[in-house]
This record gives C-alpha cells, structure tokens and sequence, in this order.
C-alpha cells in the first residue's frame, strides 16, 4: 500500500444494511418486496405515476428513521485523512454517506432527497413527499419524479467516474451484489488500468471472482478495519 496515491470507492445497499436500509436482492430485500418493472423503470412510472412517487416516498421518509453505521464514518474519516485522493461514488439513493461526514460523494443512481423535474429537466434538493404532485421549485410545473436512475436511464456523472477509474491505485467496492452495470463491470475496468481491487462484502458478490482481494464479512467490521491500514501505511 506505499504507494497509494489515488482511491476509487464504489458502495452499495450493503453498506447501509447495518442501518436498517433494506438491500435489493437479499432474501426479503427491496425487489422481492416491488416490482422492478413497476417501481425503478420509466414504463412503470408513466403507467402509475402514483405508486411510484407513493414508493419513493416511503423510502424517503424511512431515511428520517436510520442513522449512518461504522463503514459510513470510516469512509468520512479516510476522505478527512488520506493525503492521496478519494473518489467515494454511491449507487446508493439514501443520505448516510453525508450524514456520516463524507462532503463529497457521487451518486451515480441519484438520490432520495432530491426531486427532477420532468419540465425543466433540473434538480432540486427535496425533503417532502412527491406524491401530491407538488410545483418544481425551478419552473413551477407540478411535474416532479424521483431523482433515482431508473433501469433504461443513464447514472449521472459517468466520465467522471471512468476518468476516475483510469488513474487509480485502488478500486474497492463495498457491500453490492455486482449484478447492475456499469457499476459491476468498474471492476474489470479498474483491473485493466493497472489497479489492485479489493472486494468487501458480507458474502462472495457475482463479480467476487475479478478482484485480486476480497475479504467477506460486515461492512460495519470491514471497513473500519481496512481504512485503518490505509491511513497506518500512509503515516509509515
Ligand atoms: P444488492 O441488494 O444487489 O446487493 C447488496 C450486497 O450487499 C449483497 O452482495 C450482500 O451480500 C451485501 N451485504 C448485505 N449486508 C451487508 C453487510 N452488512 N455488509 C457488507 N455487505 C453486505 O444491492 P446493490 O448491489 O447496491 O439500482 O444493487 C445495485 C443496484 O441495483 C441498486 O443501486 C439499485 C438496484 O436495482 C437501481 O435502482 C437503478
């Protein structure tokens, strides 16, 4: 680890487990619960609008409820500490990231606690429900979805990702299943540019086979753990 200069971290629901924030694909998870196809795609927002603004939030409003765990304040602290650079991107849509003390964190899926306007086409930080059909803060159309990354959509901020990714040191991704791209192909990605990748996560994810390193357990153990040595190496 001497000489890691640049980071890239990709987190997924598993980081916000230890929160209370159900996961996607476990057992019970989020899309055993929903539809895909009714709740996170464009087709399924224009054929109910209303279950899907009622869906996001719920999710939303759950946020008030959960309070971000270790792994969040590590990666708040490793951002604080590290000398190199740090590029924490989140496919998650929750705010623990921040709330844990990250100030700069991508969201490629986008998030709870922001508002698109389907007019205008810009954001707005949102805190409020969506399903009364409120005006955009912008442009006052009552015309205001969730600011998720649907299936069939683009995640915001790619090439700033992928440049992100071409220098790096280190890739490691964080409590995802590696069954959504382009997030599970960062990875190989990262691999091809000369990166170490380290995999932490509960249980081997669907991609665990392409990291150099993977270390299986609680996000809430693991990665503490793992930014300790970081910041160890970097002070040696
Ligand atoms: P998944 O639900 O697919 O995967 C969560 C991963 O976290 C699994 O591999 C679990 O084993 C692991 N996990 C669970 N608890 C953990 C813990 N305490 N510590 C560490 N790991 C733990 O969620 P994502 O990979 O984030 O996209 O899903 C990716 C995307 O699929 C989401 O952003 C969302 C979803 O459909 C959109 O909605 C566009």
């Amino acid at each position: 680890m001497d000489d890691l200069r640049k980071i890239v971290v990709l987190t997924g629901a598993g980081i916000s487990a230890e929160s209370g924030i159900d996961t996607f694909r476990s057992a019970g998870g989020l899309w055993e619960q929903h539809r895909v196809e009714d709740v996170a795609t464009p087709e399924g927002f224009a054929r109910d609008p209303d279950l899907v603004l009622g869906f996001y939030d719920m999710r939303r409003a759950a946020l008030a409820k959960v309070q971000p765990n270790d792994a969040h304040r590590a990666l708040a602290k490793l951002e604080a500490e590290f000398s190199g650079e740090l590029l924490l991107v989140t496919q998650n849509v929750d705010d623990l990231h921040e709330r844990g003390g990250s100030r700069q964190v991508l969201h490629m899926h986008g998030e709870l606690k922001s508002a698109l306007c389907t007019s205008c086409e810009m954001r707005s930080p949102w805190d409020a429900t969506l399903s009364d059909r409120p005006n955009c803060p912008i442009c006052q159309a009552p015309s205001l979805r969730p600011d998720v990354v649907w299936f069939g959509e683009m995640p915001y901020q790619m090439e700033r990702i992928y440049a992100a990714i071409r220098e790096c040191d280190l890739f490691v991704s964080i409590g995802t299943s590696g069954a959504v791209y382009p997030a599970a192909g960062f990875v190989r990605d990262a691999k091809d540019c000369g990166a170490a990748t380290l995999e932490l996560n509960l249980e081997p994810s669907e991609g665990s086979a392409s990291f150099t390193e993977t270390r299986h357990g609680p996000a809430g153990q693991l990665v503490p753990q793992w930014v300790g040595e970081v910041l160890d190496s970097a002070i040696s």
